[in-house]
């Protein structure tokens, strides 16, 4: 069990969490994610570790709450517990000095691009940050992202905060401009990466993004996650989830992310008109848990 020790809210259906981890705030690296369950009957997760401390044995992940399971989640409050989190899971981003970065990132991806960029400024790079979202209550991390940025832009679709426009459209502002850029990561919804692909392939700039294909055990076993790279499966947790753009195959993985979007969809309509049933069998799971591991302590002291 995993205990919430704080929570903060980054923006409208947007919640930060600090988890008791230890063990994973010691191995995380940028890049790496969590898999999830809440309660023993519910599904398995995936979130990005967007920040860790190893002295406090903490790690931090941000939800947009889109389904059921990320509702529900959302719910939790400071003092609740997570049933299961596994991790780090995934290759963590090659980070290393390749000379000015644009890390490109739409709304929720800006918390899973923010340890990437952090540690590409700190290997020397020459970081130029561009956030996308629809309106000024969707964008998050902006002080974070500033911090660790040597320019930053803002974008939303509305114009509500900073420019009006999309991500793609400040790159390609940036291009005309005359701006030499050596490397993208770009995190964000599957239109937004492609769309910033399309930008970079034909002047060959080295380009990443990281998937965000359906997953459940995180292990390589259940094939979910699996993504057509270079024409070759790949499984986006066990050889990603960071890809070179260039290769991904970007149709597949939007038609496979949307199988289930009609049981989705369905699953969270029975969910937000009952949550309270799903928040008991959190509380439960996690009660058991906490009596099973109770008795087995005093098992083992009686011996
Ligand atoms: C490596 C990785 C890291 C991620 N990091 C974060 C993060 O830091 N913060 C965050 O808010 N979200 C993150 N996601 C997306 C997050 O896992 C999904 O939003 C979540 O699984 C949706 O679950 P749900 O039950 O709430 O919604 P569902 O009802 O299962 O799905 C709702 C929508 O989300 C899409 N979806 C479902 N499952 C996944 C999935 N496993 N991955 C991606 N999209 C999915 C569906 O296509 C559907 O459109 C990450 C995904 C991956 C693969
Ligand atoms: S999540 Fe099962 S193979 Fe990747």
């Amino acid at each position: 069990m995993f205990k919430i020790l704080r929570t903060q809210t980054l923006g409208t259906g947007i919640k930060l969490f600090v988890l008791d981890a230890p063990r994973i705030a010691r191995k995380q690296r940028p890049g790496q994610f969590v898999i999830l369950r809440l309660h023993d009957q519910g599904e398995r997760i995936p979130l990005t570790i967007e920040d860790s401390d190893p002295e406090a044995g903490t790690i931090n992940i941000a939800v947009q709450a889109i389904g059921k399971t990320t509702h529900l989640l959302s719910m939790l409050n400071e003092g609740d517990y997570v049933l299961d989190v596994v991790g780090p899971l995934g290759h963590p981003s090659e980070v290393r000095n390749y000379g000015t970065v644009a890390v490109i990132a739409g709304s929720i991806g800006t918390a899973m691009a923010y340890p990437t960029a952090r540690a590409l400024k700190q290997a020397g790079n020459h970081v130029i940050f561009i956030e996308g979202a629809r309106r000024k209550d969707l964008v998050v991390l902006e002080d974070e992202v500033r911090a660790v940025s040597d320019e930053t832009y803002m974008m939303t679709d509305d114009g509500s905060h900073g420019e009006q426009g999309l991500v793609t459209a400040k790159l390609q502002q940036l291009f005309d401009a005359g701006w030499k850029i050596d490397f993208v990561l770009a995190v964000g919804p599957v239109p937004m990466m492609a769309a910033v692909a399309n930008l970079t392939r034909p002047r060959k700039i080295r380009t990443v993004v990281s998937l965000n294909s359906i997953m459940v055990d995180g292990t390589g076993m259940c094939g979910g996650c699996r993504v057509l790279v270079g024409n070759t499966s790949k499984f986006a947790c066990v050889d990603g989830p960071d890809f070179d753009a260039e290769e991904v195959n970007f149709e597949v993985l939007t038609r496979r992310n949307q199988m289930y979007r009609n049981n989705e969809r369905r699953s969270l309509e029975e969910f937000l008109a009952n949550p309270e049933k799903d928040l008991a069998l959190v509380h439960d799971s996690c009660r058991l848990r906490e009596v099973e591991a109770h008795a087995t302590a005093c098992g083992q002291r009686s011996k």
